[in-house]
């Protein structure tokens, strides 16, 4: 028990290998953070590293980044320290600085400037200062870029009818912590119901059941973190109850040709009163009976064919049987 407790220790394993080993020099060991590092993209970020060890000729410090979520077991150099020259291989390297240069005096925290979305990762502190038996030490630091949000795409239904369902999406394609979404129902001094509006702030969408027409009008939805927002828009139109708008077409049509017609007949009629009005009575006594008596037949067959061509009228004139004298009289109305 008391051995497992010595050799689960670090320093004491440390001390116990340099008594052991007595004349080899001190253990390597590297302290880093335990916890995340954070920073926002485009600020600088310091990874820290410490170490104690008594550096000599061969000390050598590296720095290894395994991209995202890569095994940090696959990382790769991004910069080292060796007969006292620095070296900066990797895509970092411009931006890339040490803390304190030459790292020989226990500190060999990096600097990263103008972060990237594309820095997060795992980077690992290596301290190398052979000929100590165990002369190599490192440390792991996850690194987490803060990114805002991007502006998000609403998309979904943007025409609906009464009674039925419309569901919209909201998402940012970027965003560190993971936005949060919040839809909102604009220009609307009406309160919609709550329980016909679901929305999910984790994913984005926004479920509207049974909808009335006050649900139309612009969405909005904000993503939103701890370093930024950003909103997109979206229409929703609620239609009636389907078809209702074909209908109503039809009737009006209907009633429109109805009145155009109505119009011409009590045009008709009123200017055939007016010709007749004006006609010497003694000229037409002996006719009037029998005018009075056809005129309706005549008026009707007559008065349809009042639109069409007045040809067509006269052709059918003398084939109407006794009623010359009366149907050339309506004639001459028409034709005047
Ligand atoms: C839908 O809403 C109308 C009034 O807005 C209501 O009368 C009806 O019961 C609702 N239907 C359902 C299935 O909730």
């Amino acid at each position: 028990m008391a051995l497992n407790v010595v050799l689960l220790n670090p320093l004491l394993f440390c001390l116990e290998i340099f008594i052991i080993f007595i004349g080899n020099g001190a253990c390597v060991e590297v302290t880093v953070p335990n916890d995340p590092v954070m920073q926002q993209i485009g600020s600088a970020m310091e990874v820290p590293c410490h170490y104690k060890t008594s550096v000599d000729k061969n000390f050598m410090l590296e720095w290894r980044f395994a991209p995202g979520s890569t095994s940090p077991d696959l990382g790769k150099q991004i910069l080292y320290f060796t007969n006292n020259v620095l070296y900066k291989p990797g895509s970092q390297s411009e931006r890339l600085s040490l803390l304190h240069d030459p790292p020989t005096l226990g500190d060999a925290s990096i600097r990263l400037e103008n972060v990237r979305a594309s820095d997060a990762g795992t980077y690992i502190c290596e301290v190398n200062n052979p000929p100590d038996f165990y002369g190599t030490s490192s440390g792991l630091i996850h690194f987490i870029v803060l990114i805002p949000p991007s502006t998000p795409v609403c998309k979904g239904t943007t025409s609906v009818a009464v009674g039925s369902d419309a569901s919209l999406t909201c998402s940012s394609s970027e965003g560190v912590p993971a936005p949060v979404y919040s839809w909102t129902h604009l220009d609307s001094k009406i309160t919609l119901p709550l329980s016909n509006m679901v929305q999910n702030e984790q994913t984005g969408s926004l479920l509207l059941t049974n909808v009335s027409l006050e649900f139309s009008g612009t969405y909005q939805c904000v993503a939103s973190n701890e370093y930024g927002h950003q909103s997109c828009e979206l229409s929703l139109h609620v239609t009636g109850i389907a078809g209702a708008g074909a209908i109503a077409g039809a009737v009006i049509g209907v009633l429109l040709a109805l009145l155009l017609f109505g119009a011409i007949v009590i045009y008709a009629i009123h200017h055939r009163k007016q010709k007749m009005n004006k006609k010497p009575q003694s000229e037409y006594s002996m006719n009037e009976i029998r005018e009075d008596a056809t005129a309706p037949g005549i008026s009707e067959s007559s008065l349809q064919r009042r639109d069409s061509k007045s040809e067509r009228l006269l052709e059918s004139v003398p084939s109407r049987p006794g009623s010359a004298s009366t149907t050339k009289s309506q004639l001459n109305h028409f034709l005047v």
